[in-house]
């Protein structure tokens, strides 16, 4: 017990009850697969890529082939043949009340619970990536929660600082950067490397504590925060597709890391106050152009509705007492205190950091309107007389580099807690100088550098790994104070390989999440994603709690 810094609460007995399970459920799995193989010798790939196009696939066709298999009907499960029309069946059937329970019973989750062979042989893959996903969040327990790996101390030099993102630029610009066929101003690859090198300055500011760029994190968190609102709002309005299924996988891709990581470490949500911070501007965003949709097409409209926001978040944001009242029925999921450092006020931590960026996913909003008319008017520069261009251009430059300069002296330069009294109002403005300059010629706008693209994407994982991975937080809630050292003595040597680690873990939990994301949460099926919802639920309640009346039971003292 002396190896852990903190006790065992019965969440983390109950996830490790269902880990061992799920350990044992694919060892089986994998057996019954591997006696299967040989006798299928000359059609060996086709199983497997029958698995892939599982795996690519929204989930549907994976649930229901676990259905149809569960059905009974299906001898040969890797016959794909039954699949689609068990599905159209199956989907037809959900319609009927009568028959979820049915479907319950025959679901995926509950027919393997119940070790049933087929069932077990079809979710081999899922088992697969439950235990993998287990096991690196094990190695986050072993990491930040035992004394088996020691700890340094953090220290910053500007000139390390600034030498690893320089050094990883040269790398990104030298060897990354690709053409896309996007022209468009702020394209996907483009989004995505901003993200990546945001991200890079975001994590070596925390891992060196490199106080003085204060300022610049803020905004880099603002420009995350006005992706959200810029992304999703593009996204709603030229689909329209409002489907549940979609902004439950959003919901699912945003939270399900965390949840776990919040359980095993004892941890608030509030630490990843990222998380929480995305999730309800995604829902504010998905709120604002879902209520009465018909207007979208209505640029007008669209204004009002985007004033509305503003309005909205005036009253609930600024006007404290209002945003205490609303928030705090949910404190105990969006309360912190820092142990450390603790507080009464557990909502304050919630209060500041939404409220920084709070206007800025409304602005996000506003540009994408504004994207067609932007476009058009770097399309317009781009076709005038190379002269009158390069006038056009210099002219734009030199407006961005004056504000700039005004806005670097007047508010960037201002003291922390000063800076953070104006940064709800201002962060808007080098967000809006960075995209004109990066997107000022189409060479810019076709360009980006894919290493930070690729960064770009695992933002989430790399964000909540840190503490715990990369960092050490030591106790439940704790801020990520130290370093995990592998190589003691060589604080460099040890930068290189415990980031090379960490990066790898963030990655592979990035793809494990979308992985089980796509079975478990159906695109377009809602009876079915019901289904799942409550089974999840479920299980998951029942297994808690006979895993606490057994403590309770034993009288023992866990947590
Ligand atoms: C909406 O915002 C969330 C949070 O940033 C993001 O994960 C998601 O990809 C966005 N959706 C779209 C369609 O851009």
């Amino acid at each position: 017990m002396a190896l852990l810094t903190a006790g065992i609460s019965s969440g983390q007995v109950t996830l490790f009850v269902a880990f061992i399970w799920s350990i044992v459920a694919w060892i089986y799995a994998e057996y019954l697969h591997s006696r299967r193989a040989p006798a299928k010798h000359g059609d060996e790939e086709s199983p497997r890529k029958e698995e892939a196009a599982k795996l690519l696939s929204n989930g549907s066709s994976s649930e229901s082939a676990a259905l149809s298999s569960a059905h009974g009907n299906g001898t040969d499960s890797s016959n794909g043949n039954g699949t689609l029309e068990e599905s159209t069946h199956v989907s037809k059937a959900y319609g009927v009340h009568s028959n979820m329970w049915e479907s319950m019973t025959n679901s995926g989750l509950v027919s393997c619970l119940l070790l049933k062979q087929q069932a077990i042989e079809q979710h081999r893959l899922t088992l697969r990536a439950i235990v993998e996903f287990g096991l690196l969040i094990i190695w986050y327990f072993v990491a930040d929660r035992t004394t088996i790996i020691p700890e340094g101390e953090k220290s910053y030099s500007r000139d390390v600082f600034i030498f690893l993102f320089v050094v990883l630029t040269s790398v990104a610009l030298g060897t990354s950067i690709r053409a896309f066929k996007m022209p468009l101003l702020l394209n996907r690859p483009q989004t995505e490397e901003w993200k990546g090198w945001m991200q890079v300055l975001f994590l070596l500011y925390h891992y060196f504590e490199a106080k003085e760029v204060y300022n610049a994190i803020r905004i880099f968190i603002a420009a995350y925060v006005w992706m959200t609102g810029f992304g999703n709002f593009s996204y709603y309005y030229k689909t329209g597709d409002f489907c549940i299924g979609r902004f439950a996988q959003m919901l699912w891709r945003l939270n399900f890391l965390v949840f776990f990581v919040c359980v095993i470490l004892r941890n608030s949500y509030m630490l990843y106050y990222i998380c929480p911070m995305h999730t309800i501007f995604t829902v504010f965003v998905y709120i604002a152009l879902a209520i009465a949709p018909q207007l979208n097409s209505n640029h007008g409209w669209l204004f009002v509705k985007i004033l509305l926001s503003f309005l909205f978040i005036f009253l609930t944001w600024d006007l404290k007492f209002i945003f205490y009242a609303i928030w705090s029925p949910f404190k105990f999921v969006l309360g912190y205190s820092d142990p450390r450092n603790p507080t009464d006020d557990t909502l304050h931590e919630w209060y500041f950091r939404s409220g920084l960026d709070r206007y800025i996913w409304v602005y996000g909003m506003l540009c994408a309107l504004m994207h067609p008319k932007a476009s058009a008017m770097l399309k317009y520069i781009d076709d005038l007389p190379t002269l009158r261009r390069y006038t056009a251009r210099t002219i734009v430059l030199s407006f961005c580099a004056v504000a700039g300069y005004v806005y670097y002296i007047t508010i960037y330069c201002k003291p922390k807690y000063e800076y953070n009294e104006v940064h709800p109002y201002t962060s808007w403005i080098p967000i809006t100088l960075w995209i004109v300059v990066r997107n000022i010629t189409p060479w810019l706008r076709v360009h980006s550098m894919r290493l930070y693209g690729w960064l770009g994407c695992i933002t989430l994982e790399t964000y909540i790994s840190q503490f715990h991975i990369w960092m050490k937080s030591d106790i439940p809630d704790g801020q990520p104070k130290s370093l995990l050292v592998l190589i003691p003595g060589y604080p460099l040597l040890n930068f290189a390989l415990v980031s090379a680690l960490y990066i790898l873990v963030s990655h592979r939990l990035f793809d494990l999440t979308n992985y089980l994301k796509n079975v478990a949460v159906p695109h377009s099926n809602n009876a079915l994603l019901l289904r799942n919802v409550i089974l999840m639920v479920l299980t998951s309640i029942v297994l808690y709690t006979l895993v606490t009346a057994i403590y309770i039971a034993t009288g023992k003292i866990w947590s």
